[in-house]
């Protein structure tokens, strides 16, 4: 029996955080083993919104994947490339556009919020409209069984099903529905000032900066607003200094400052260092994996052409089908 298939892509805006680390990457770790996985970087993604200034991508793009690979993504187990490196997402993206109605891209939460809350881009172009539409495509053509998003994605993944479903409708069961998977632990990892952390935000810790950076970084953090004195006991539960202690550190160190924090028995600037030295202490092997491939030059893009090659048999499979039942084949 063939393995099924795992999918995912991110979008290359800039080193991996913390964020992904919990909300994401660990899923994506363990289902490298058990599954066929295909982890792509969303390069056209990030064209979308940041269409006026695209000098970033291929840094980033090269960022990402040292942090994939850093993280225990296995190159030899994950098929690893680049959504622009199989162009004919593209030409499914077209494929299924025929069958998606306006107002089914209209009503995507994500599109309305972002149009609305991020007013330092210009968002009014056709191709972030399409977002959506794509990333259908991208799931769709490599036919994945399970994708691994952050809770943001469901809609995305919702509607990826709706368009399946129609497509097949009309033109016979070619396409697989997906299935989203959400992480359990930490979906939602706090940011250094309590909201979610993203790196939009400001608030961001980086799995690859120094532990100099995360330290500070960490010092600076909010706790508990309504615990002004170290004489007031504070509530772990709103914290996101504990939040996030919880994640890296030690159960034992992690149940006693909850329980001093309670009482009032321990103050935060003692807390704030715990954490700095065990989230650096949780990082360091990652740390010390990173710099390791990032002395390889073009190490990053020798992974991307394997993938894209790996990927391949797949794709030409697939559109191979879908051409064939649009009747745009050679007939
Ligand atoms: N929309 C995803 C994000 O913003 C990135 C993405 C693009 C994606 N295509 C995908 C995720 C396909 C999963 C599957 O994070």
């Amino acid at each position: 029996m063939s393995k099924k298939r795992v999918l995912t892509g991110y979008r290359p805006t800039g080193r991996l955080t913390l964020g992904h680390w919990f909300g994401n990457l660990m899923n994506m770790l363990a289902l490298q083993d058990d599954y066929e996985a295909y982890y792509f970087v969303a390069d056209w993604h990030a064209l979308t919104s940041d269409w006026a200034d695209t000098s970033g991508i291929r840094k980033y793009t090269e960022e990402m994947v040292l942090d994939w690979i850093a993280a225990g993504i296995d190159p030899a187990k994950a098929t690893i490339y680049r959504q622009s490196d199989v162009p004919e997402v593209a030409e499914l993206t077209m494929y299924l556009s025929m069958v998606t109605p306006v107002t089914w891209l209209e009503r995507v939460p994500s599109y309305k919020e972002q149009r609305e809350q991020i007013t330092e881009k210009d968002l009014s172009n056709t191709g972030f409209f399409m977002y959506p539409l794509m990333q259908a495509a991208d799931i769709t053509i490599v036919q994945g069984d399970i994708v691994p998003v952050g809770e943001d994605q469901l809609p995305h993944l919702e509607l990826t099903r709706e368009i399946a479903r129609r497509f097949n409708n009309a033109y016979g069961g070619l396409l697989k529905e997906p299935q989203a998977m959400i992480a359990k632990e930490g979906a939602r990892v706090p940011g250094t000032d309590g909201r979610k952390m993203s790196k939009s935000y400001g608030n961001a810790i980086f799995l690859s900066e120094t532990e100099e950076e995360t330290t500070k970084k960490v010092m600076g953090m909010m706790t508990d607003p309504a615990r002004k004195l170290k004489t007031d006991p504070g509530d772990p539960d709103i914290c996101p200094l504990h939040q996030i202690h919880k994640l890296v550190g030690d159960a034992a160190d992690v149940a006693e400052f909850d329980r001093c924090c309670r009482s009032a028995e321990c103050g935060c600037v003692m807390h704030k260092r715990k954490l700095a030295e065990d989230l650096n202490g949780y990082l360091r092997a990652f740390r010390e994996r990173r710099a390791e491939l990032a002395a390889t030059p073009g190490y990053a893009w020798e992974v991307l052409a394997e993938g894209a090659a790996r990927v391949r048999p797949a794709v030409d499979e697939l559109m191979g089908n879908v051409r064939r039942a649009m009747h745009v084949d050679a007939g």
